[in-house]
């Protein structure tokens, strides 16, 4: 049975034999014994294997370069080497692949992260992408273990449909039409009847339509998927393809949302402080010495919050103290990203949950306020990330939907279903979306989003 390095590094039982496999870091050493680093992937520390030269033979020895993987059985030491408590005295040593030095991308020195996204297939092997794919993992499982613990159900909804619910118009489509033989009507338009579905089709770019239908059934959900969204803005903080959780409450009003979201963020945040910190630290050291006391900064104080309107005032006021911003602030835009930044990191000094933004600017679907002007939205924004949440209270009453869905053009044909939720039973609902990337951002502290998601897609890239 092989053990893995992260529990054998807590051994103290010296003696015992243990089998370790993984992938070379390094070799080093004299010409009597080597050196040899193995990760294994299971935590961001090396096991040191100590090999007796002239018992396995130079020639044998030779293909252990970095990069191969190899299989060893030997007996747990305590080691002298600074920096390890246990090391490895190799008794059998495997090789099960090499690694031609000559080619292997993947050398000791510290490789940039924009090169490392052009091997995004061998990235996993170095420290910092296994510390970003382990805390990934650990905030998935953080994510499933806060709903279920507060008695939310996973509810799975579909990738491929047929309705744009952010209604922005940035899906891809989905179709088994013929591209070089496309059949048309004499006025220009495409037939959908021949498609896979009888009718047009897309990604879907949230879960959250059909998370409110459950809601309305099972009170309180969540979906935790893949979302697609074709805008070409190409930016650190967007993908393609991005991973979005949306909780959806019955009986849940704004404040109730803005504080389950609070909630929501701190518990992963701590959860990450508490089981991820031998990568945190390393993240710590090598990218970002500020990650750390970040990070307890956003666990230990509530977040801020503060309808748009002051938010604007709040904005304004700077400009006309000096403050400059690359886009003009007046009542009624959409906050850009230096905005919202400039509110988190200058002034409140802390995260910023905006409220009640004017309706020209939101979705459909959120709740209309009595002053005909605002909704009863939330966006959750972040230290250097930006927005990091987006949601609301859900306007619940018919009539109000129908007519703000026809103001947007959102046609009544492909949301029929979702209207019926406020025809029956309708009840005080809300939800938000995480962006979980974004999330990864912050817990990770990089700075660029391709690093935090396996296999980035984004305009023009979609290898691996
Ligand atoms: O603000 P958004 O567009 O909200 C929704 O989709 C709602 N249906 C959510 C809901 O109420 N259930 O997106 C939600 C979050 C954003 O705050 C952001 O974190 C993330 O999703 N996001 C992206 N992340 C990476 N790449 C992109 N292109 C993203 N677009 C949105
Ligand atoms: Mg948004």
């Amino acid at each position: 049975m092989t053990q893995s390095i992260k529990e054998i590094l807590k051994r103290t039982d010296y003696g015992a034999v243990v089998n370790v496999k993984g992938w070379v870091r390094t070799r080093r050493g004299n010409k009597n014994v080597s050196f040899v680093a193995i990760n294994d992937g299971s935590c961001v520390h090396n096991i040191q294997v100590v090999i007796d030269n002239e018992r396995f033979g130079e020639e044998f020895l030779k293909p252990i370069t970095t990069g191969s993987c190899i299989s060893v059985i030997g007996k747990i030491a305590e080691s002298l080497g600074k920096g390890q408590s246990v090391e490895i005295q190799a008794e059998t040593v495997e090789i099960y692949g090499t690694a031609d030095p000559l080619t292997y991308p993947l050398q000791k020195k510290g490789h940039t992260l924009e090169f490392l996204r052009e091997i995004a297939h061998l990235r996993p092997r170095t420290n910092t992408f296994g510390a970003i794919f382990r805390l990934r993992h650990n905030m998935a499982m953080a994510i499933h273990t806060f709903f279920h613990e507060r008695g939310f159900f996973y509810f799975h909804t579909p990738l491929i449909t047929g309705s744009d619910c952010e209604g922005a118009g940035q899906m891809f489509q989905v179709t088994t039409l013929n591209l070089y033989d496309l059949k048309k009507s004499p006025n220009g338009q495409i037939d959908y009847s021949n498609d896979f579905f009888g009718k047009q089709t897309s990604l879907t770019v949230s879960g959250q339509l059909e998370g409110e239908l459950a809601a309305m059934a099972l009170g309180k959900i969540y979906t935790f998927g893949p979302t697609f969204r074709a805008e070409n803005s190409n930016t650190p903080r967007h993908l393609a393809e991005f991973w979005m959780i949306e909780p959806e409450m019955a009986f849940y009003e704004i404040a109730d949302n803005m504080q389950l979201a609070q909630e929501f963020i701190q518990y992963c945040i701590r959860w990450a402080l508490e089981k991820c910190s031998d990568d945190l630290e390393f993240l710590c050291e090598r990218h970002d010495n500020e990650l750390i006391d970040r990070l307890k900064s956003v666990v230990e104080n509530d977040f801020v919050r503060l309808p748009y309107t002051q938010g604007v005032e709040i904005l304004q006021d700077a400009v006309a103290k000096g403050q400059k911003f690359d886009f003009p602030v007046t009542w009624g835009i959409d906050l850009q990203s230096e905005h919202e930044r400039y509110l988190v990191e200058q002034h409140f000094e802390k995260p910023v949950i905006l409220t009640d933004y004017p309706k020209e600017i939101k979705s459909f679907y959120m709740k209309q306020n009595d002053d005909g002007k605002t909704v009863r939205a939330m966006d959750v924004l972040f230290p250097k990330i930006g927005e990091i949440i987006g949601g609301s209270q859900r306007e619940e009453d018919y009539e109000k939907l129908k007519q703000r869905a026809e103001e947007m053009h959102v046609p009544e044909k492909d949301i029929w279903w979702y209207m019926d939720t406020r025809r029956y039973g309708t009840a005080p609902h809300s939800g938000f979306g995480l962006g979980f990337e974004r999330l990864l951002l912050f817990v990770t502290g990089m700075q660029n989003i391709r690093d935090v998601i396996p296999f980035p897609r984004t305009p023009n890239t979609a290898d691996f």
